[in-house]
């Protein structure tokens, strides 16, 4: 078990990662510490619910929770509303919540990003607790502190910066995960040793074995490391102005590739992971990095089974893929900023205005 204490201006906490933490010393004190005395409402959804709640629902009384309710709503990225939010609000008020309650968000990226966004908003602001269930929650959506919902016009335009109290990150629960979502955290661990790591991308390009069957030790050292280096990241930069950005490597391509193909074809993993592939040979194309690092990239993504190009999208598609990119929300000033790597462990953040180049660095990974 590893403990990663999280210490902002506004905020200190532990993230803990480890299997089988509600039987554990440590996490069960700190849960108690963020419950006792509180009501409690499980939130999480409906994949979830039957896994995982009940397990939950039943230590929160021993550990001094004064009472707990669980609600969920049914699984999916579609269900990342505020209809959703509004459904929480009802039943946080029919369970009795005040402004000491505490929200437990038990679940994936989904239900950590709504169950948040309604404990910053529901009586002004209440305790939040997450407890990720997915290798992309793990190492990446429960850690940082954004929480938010989806609108019809866009993804997580909704939203506001809340930290927990405290992050229960139990691998116990990747038993249970479907492959394509263990290999969609993948693509984001492999992102953070590209951007900040070549240790790690070393280890990661040394184990593939054992981590694609999920070796525990292995695991957690792996989650750890990433859950430190974003929180590393985000302590630097809590809200963004700045460095935070490099956490987006490969996203702004790879949120448009997921636009462009109707969100569900590629998942979140595989957009990103093709996207990390167009940024890394657009620095080869500047003369940034050397013409190894793609190739490097590339069979490290293709070890863990995701995909390095968009075979089913045309390459004449790469100029409608670029405007997508620009009505991205972190374009500015008629800018795109983009995160391109430099080595394996070091990225820059540039401001990016050769359409040409860009074009054909997309054009380059489609087909
Ligand atoms: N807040 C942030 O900083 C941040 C960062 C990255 C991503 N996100 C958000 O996270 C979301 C994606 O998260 P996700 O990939 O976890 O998706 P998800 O929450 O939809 O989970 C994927 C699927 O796995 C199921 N599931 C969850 N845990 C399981 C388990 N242990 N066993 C079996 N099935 C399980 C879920 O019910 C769901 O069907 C997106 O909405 C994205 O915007 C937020
Ligand atoms: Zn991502």
């Amino acid at each position: 078990m590893r403990t990663i204490p999280v210490e902002l201006p506004g905020a200190r906490y532990d993230i803990v990662v480890g299997y089988g933490l509600l039987d554990a010393e440590v996490p069960r004190t700190l849960l108690a510490r963020a419950v006792t005395g509180r009501r409690g409402l499980i939130v999480t959804d409906s994949t979830v619910l039957p896994l995982y709640a009940d397990g939950l629902a039943a230590v929160l009384p021993a550990l001094g929770a004064a009472a707990v309710d669980t609600v969920s709503f049914a699984a999916g990225e579609a269900h990342k509303t505020l209809d959703t939010v509004e459904a929480l609000y009802h039943a946080g008020l029919a369970a009795g919540l005040d402004r000491q309650s505490v929200a437990l968000a038990l679940g994936g990226g989904v239900v950590g990003d709504v169950a948040g966004f309604f404990a910053a908003t529901y009586m002004r602001g209440i305790r939040l607790v997450q407890v990720p269930t997915t290798l992309l929650a793990l190492v990446d959506s429960s850690v940082g502190g954004k929480v938010g919902v989806d609108l019809p016009e866009g993804k997580n335009l909704v939203g506001a910066f809340f930290q927990p109290v405290l992050v229960l990150a139990d691998l116990a629960c990747l038993g249970s995960l479907p492959a394509r979502e263990i290999r969609c955290g993948l693509a984001e661990i492999i992102k953070y040793a590209v951007i900040l790591d070549a240790d790690l991308f070393c280890l990661l390009e040394e184990n593939v074995a054992a981590l694609t069957r999920l070796d525990r030790a292995l695991c957690e050292d792996v989650v750890s490391r990433c859950c430190a280096l974003k929180t590393d990241v985000v302590r630097a930069d809590e809200r963004e102005a700045g460095r935070r950005a490099i956490l987006n490597y490969g996203h702004t391509f790879g949120h448009a590739l997921e636009a462009f193909t109707g969100y569900g074809r590629l998942i979140h993993g595989e957009a990103v992971a093709i996207g990390m592939g167009m940024a890394a040979d657009l620095a080869v194309a500047m003369g940034r990095a050397a013409a190894v690092l793609p190739a490097r990239q590339d069979a490290l993504l293709q070890a863990y089974g995701l995909p390095c190009r968009a075979h089913s999208v045309a390459r004449s598609a790469a100029a409608a893929i670029l405007k997508l990119m620009e009505r991205d929300k972190k374009a500015s000033n008629g800018k795109l900023r983009l995160v391109l790597p430099a080595e394996i462990g070091r990225v820059d953040v540039l401001e990016f205005t050769d359409r040409d180049s860009l074009e054909t660095a997309i054009g380059g990974r489609l087909g």
